[in-house]
C-alpha cells in the first residue's frame, strides 16, 4: 500500500478501506461518508441498517426527501419511527445533520422529535442535537398533505423558502412568504392560508432554531477534513422512486440515488465511501405504476400478510411480488453498491419454492436494459429462476453458517447474478463455497479471492431475519 493510501486509510478508519480498491495513489480526500440507499421501491428496511451502522457514528445525515418517508427502528422492544430526523439519532452520541436537499415541515420536525423523545428511556435532548442546513420550509400544502411535491416545485421555480431566509431579515422573509402563498393559491384554488397566523408561528421558530442552524457546506467540509469521523448518510425513498432514474412519473421529487448525497449535502463525490444498498428479499411497491414481478395470487398475499406490508402513512396494502434482480442490477448500475443488506429473509421461511426474476423480454426478445418508459415496463415479461425454499424458521438465527442450506443458496444466487460480464465463474463458485465458513482460513481465502476477483458484484454483508437490530446477521 502506498504512503498516501496508508494515510488515507488511516484517516478514514478501517471501515472504509476495502481490499478491492485499485492500487493507485490517491490524494488525501479526507473522511469518507458511508451511504445507505434503498435499492427497490422503498420500505426495504433501511432504518434498521442505519441504526446498526449508527452505533459508532459521529454524524448521521439526511440528504433528500422530506417527511414523506418513514424508517422504523426497534431497539429494546421500543419501536421508533422517523420521518424527517435521521434514524441514527437513537445513538445518543451522534449529531444529526439535515442537509440542504431535504424539505422540512417545521412543526412536523419538532413533533417527531418530541414523540420519539417520549418513547426513549433517557431524557435525550434529541432536538438539541439536530443541525439544519439551508433547507426549504414546507407548509402543509399539496396533494399528499405533506407538501413534498409542491415544495420541490417551488424550489425549481425559484420561489421556495429556505431556512437561511427564515433566519435572516424577517420582513423580507414575510414578503417572500406572501408571494409563495399566492402562487400556491393560484395552483390550488381551494387552499386557504392564514398568512398572518403562519408568519406568527414561523417567527416563533426563529428562536427555537437559532442554535440548530449551520452553514451546511462549511459544516460538511469541516467534518470531512477535520479529525477522523464516522459519517453516515441515510437515504430516504429508493432507487426506483428517484426523480430521474425511477419509474417516472410514479416517483418522488428528489434524487434518492447516490448523486443526491453530493447535491443534498454539498460535498464532493470523492468523499463518498461505502455505498450500501438495502434490498428486501422480495419486492413491494406502494401505489400505482408498473411492477413486473408482482404476484396477484396466494404468493402475493402471503408476502403481504407475513411481511406486514401496509403503508405507514396511508394504511394501504403494499403490492407484493418476487425479488426482481433486473431491477436491483439497474439500481446497482446507478449507485455502484459496495455491498448489500438483504432484509426480511425470514418472510420467505414458509415457501416451498422461491422465484427470482432474472431477465425481461419484450415481444419474445430479451432486453438488456431496464426500460425507462412506463408502457414498455408494463409490458415486459419476466423470466424467473426457481430456487428451493427452506421451510424452516430463520428468525432466531444469528450466523450465516446456521442458515438452512437453501437460504444460503438464495443469498449466493443474488450475489452471483448481480455481477457484470467478465466475472470469473470459477472464482465465484469457489468464493461461494468459502463464504460463511466458520474457520478463519475460510475467511482469509475468501478475502484473498475477493482481492483478485475483479468483479463489480456487491456482496451481501448483512441478512435481516427479524425486526430488531440484533436480528441482522453480519457476514464477514
Ligand atoms: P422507507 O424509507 O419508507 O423506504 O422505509 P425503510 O426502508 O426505512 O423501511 P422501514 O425501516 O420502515 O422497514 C420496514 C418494516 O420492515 C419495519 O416495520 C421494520 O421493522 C421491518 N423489518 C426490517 N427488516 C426486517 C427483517 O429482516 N425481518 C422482518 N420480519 N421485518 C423487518
Amino acid at each position: 500500500m502506498s504512503e498516501s493510501r496508508r494515510k488515507d486509510a488511516a484517516q478514514n478508519g478501517a471501515a472504509h478501506s476495502t481490499s478491492t480498491e485499485p492500487h493507485v495513489a490517491r490524494p488525501n480526500v479526507g473522511n469518507r461518508v458511508t451511504v445507505v440507499l434503498g435499492a427497490q421501491w422503498g420500505d426495504e428496511g433501511k432504518g434498521k441498517v442505519v441504526d446498526l451502522l449508527a452505533q459508532d457514528a459521529d454524524i448521521v445525515c439526511r440528504c433528500q426527501g422530506g417527511n414523506n418517508a418513514g424508517h422504523t427502528v426497534v431497539v429494546d422492544s421500543v419501536e421508533y419511527d422517523f420521518h424527517l430526523l435521521p434514524s441514527g439519532i437513537i445513538n445518543p452520541k451522534v449529531t444529526a445533520f439535515i442537509g440542504n436537499g431535504v424539505v422540512i415541515h417545521l412543526p412536523g420536525l419538532f413533533e417527531e422529535a418530541e414523540k420519539n423523545m417520549r418513547k426513549g428511556k433517557s431524557e435525550l435532548p434529541y432536538c438539541l442535537k439536530v443541525l439544519l442546513s439551508d433547507v426549504l420550509c414546507v407548509f402543509s400544502l399539496g396533494t399528499t398533505k405533506k407538501g413534498i411535491g409542491p415544495v420541490y416545485s417551488a424550489k425549481a421555480a425559484r420561489s421556495g423558502l429556505r431556512i437561511c431566509d427564515l433566519m435572516s431579515d424577517f420582513t423580507q422573509f414575510s414578503e417572500r412568504f406572501k408571494v409563495l402563498a399566492s402562487q400556491y393559491q393560484s395552483m390550488y384554488p381551494t387552499l386557504e392560508i392564514d398568512i398572518d397566523g403562519e408568519l406568527c408561528k414561523l417567527k416563533d421558530y426563529v428562536e427555537k432554531l437559532k442554535h440548530m442552524v449551520k452553514d451546511g457546506v462549511f459544516y460538511m467540509y469541516e467534518a470531512l477534513h477535520g479529525p477522523p469521523k464516522k459519517i453516515l448518510v441515510e437515504g430516504a425513498n429508493a432507487a426506483l422512486l428517484d426523480i430521474d432514474f425511477g419509474t417516472y412519473p410514479f416517483v418522488t421529487s428528489s434524487n434518492c440515488t447516490v448523486g443526491g448525497v453530493c447535491t443534498g449535502l454539498g460535498m464532493p463525490p470523492q468523499n463518498v465511501g461505502e455505498v450500501y444498498g438495502v434490498v428486501k428479499a422480495y419486492t413491494t411497491r406502494v401505489g400505482i405504476g408498473a411492477f413486473p414481478s408482482e404476484q396477484f395470487n396466494d404468493v402475493g398475499e402471503l408476502l403481504q400478510t407475513r411481511g406486514k406490508e401496509v403503508g405507514v402513512t396511508t394504511g394501504r396494502k403494499r403490492r407484493c411480488g418476487w425479488l426482481d434482480l433486473v431491477l436491483i442490477k439497474y439500481a446497482h448500475m446507478i449507485n455502484g453498491f459496495t455491498a448489500l443488506a438483504l432484509t426480511k429473509l425470514d418472510i420467505l421461511d414458509v415457501l416451498p419454492e422461491i422465484k427470482v426474476g432474472v431477465s425481461y423480454s419484450v415481444d419474445g426478445e430479451n432486453i438488456p436494459n431496464f426500460p425507462a418508459n412506463q408502457e414498455v415496463l408494463q409490458s415486459v415479461e419476466v423470466q424467473y429462476a426457481t430456487l428451493p425454499g427452506w421451510n424452516s424458521d430463520t428468525s432466531a438465527i444469528r450466523t450465516f453458517d446456521e442458515l438452512p442450506e437453501n437460504a444460503q443458496k438464495y443469498v449466493r444466487y443474488i450475489e452471483e447474478h448481480l455481477g457484470v460480464p467478465g466475472k470469473n465463474p470459477l472464482l465465484t463458485t469457489f468464493m461461494s463455497s468459502c463464504r460463511g465458513h466458520r474457520y478463519i482460513w475460510g475467511h482469509l481465502v475468501f478475502l484473498l479471492i475477493k482481492l483478485f476477483n475483479n468483479s463489480s458484484s456487491p456482496a451481501v454483508k448483512w441478512i435481516g431475519v427479524g425486526k430488531s437490530r440484533e436480528s441482522m446477521i453480519q457476514i464477514f
